[in-house]
């Protein structure tokens, strides 16, 4: 094992032992790790730097101020209906970006299934669309990554964001939070505010198969003072909805994997119906960014590929890109 790898099994035992919500002696701590107290100290100030929210308090020790539930494949696979593929479901505690991972699994010489999924209990360098960040504490969301290939890029391109947006808000239904609504191409929002984002990444050669990364961050329960988002944003939590993190990972995976097969063998057409009864765009005031280029006009739906529609000066025109802002009205 590495030295990188015996610090972070170290910081995993320290977090479970802390993960009771009681407190715990830095002396007690350090005498069961055999370490010094100082040791102790700088791996919980370490704990803390990736989102973990440890607080002390003089005379009683250390204390989580939430425990956290962490991310298990035995329970992951309890919560599938078929818990067959239990080897395509990665777990890691901290890495970069999932995205990433999925990309260098794909690099190595072992061969990567598709279906093929990471999930990180926090990311170093969580990335969101447009080259914005993904703030990424530990434990406080879901940060999720599956490899699809398609036969050729231009099958993954036409519709696959509306898709991967549907199953996500279905999987939350099922789970019992029946109204998030999907923002084009595929933010999930409950009330408003942002609940999960997606980013797919696609790598392959035109006239070859292409991967498809699609990367999911899912806010479960963020902590109160959490900064870096720069957009109304919700969690799990807000919803009132109360759903153990292992299921809902294994209900999105489970949802992904049965979602990807239909929309590959037929496209959006199954998913179209779903994205019309959650567009929380429509018939809202928009503005469509494409580069430099801003188009205004009313939000009109998605047509049977998933570009957006929209209506201007009577005439609808179709974005297959592009970023959007709701204006005021
Ligand atoms: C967005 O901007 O809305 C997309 C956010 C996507 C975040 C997820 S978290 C798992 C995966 N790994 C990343 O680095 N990004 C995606």
């Amino acid at each position: 094992m590495t030295h990188r790898q015996d610090t972070e099994v170290l910081r995993t035992a320290l977090l479970q032992r802390l993960n009771d919500g009681e407190f715990h002696s830095g002396q007690i701590l350090a005498s069961d790790f055999a370490l010094s107290r100082t040791a102790i100290a700088n791996h919980i100030e370490a704990l803390k730097q990736i989102g973990v929210d440890v607080f002390s308090v003089k005379g009683k020790g250390y204390k989580v101020a939430r425990p956290i539930e962490l991310l298990n494949l035995g329970k992951i696979c309890e919560y599938q209906n078929d818990n067959r593929h239990a080897n395509r479901i990665h777990i890691s505690n901290i890495v970069g970006s999932t995205n990433d991972l999925i990309k260098r699994m794909i690099t190595s010489d072992i061969k990567v299934e598709r279906g093929t999924c990471c999930l990180a209990e926090a990311q170093t360098n969580g990335r969101g669309r447009r080259g914005k960040s993904w703030v990424s504490p530990f434990g406080c969301s879901i940060y999720l990554s599956m490899l699809w290939k398609f036969a050729s890029v231009y099958q993954a391109l036409a519709g696959l964001s509306i898709m991967v947006g549907v199953s996500v808000s279905k999987s939350l239904m099922r789970l019992g939070i029946d109204d998030t609504q999907l923002k084009w191409p595929n933010d999930v929002y409950h009330q408003n505010k942002k609940l999960a984002g997606v980013l797919i990444e696609l790598e392959g050669q035109v006239g070859a198969q292409t991967n498809a990364i699609i990367g999911i961050g899912l806010n479960y329960h963020l902590p109160q003072d959490i900064q870096g988002i720069d957009q109304a944003f919700t969690d799990i939590h807000h919803t009132g909805v109360t759903v153990s993190r292992n299921q809902l990972v294994a209900c999105i995976i489970e949802d992904l994997w049965h979602n990807l097969t239909l929309f590959e063998n037929d496209g959006l057409s199954n998913f179209l119906d779903d994205w019309h009864k959650r567009d929380w765009l429509l018939n809202k005031a928009i503005t469509v960014h494409n580069g430099s280029n801003a188009v205004h006009g009313v939000s009109k739906g998605i047509d049977k590929d998933g570009a957006l529609l929209l209506q201007q000066n009577g005439s609808v025109q179709a974005f297959h890109g592009g970023e959007i802002s709701v204006r005021a009205s």
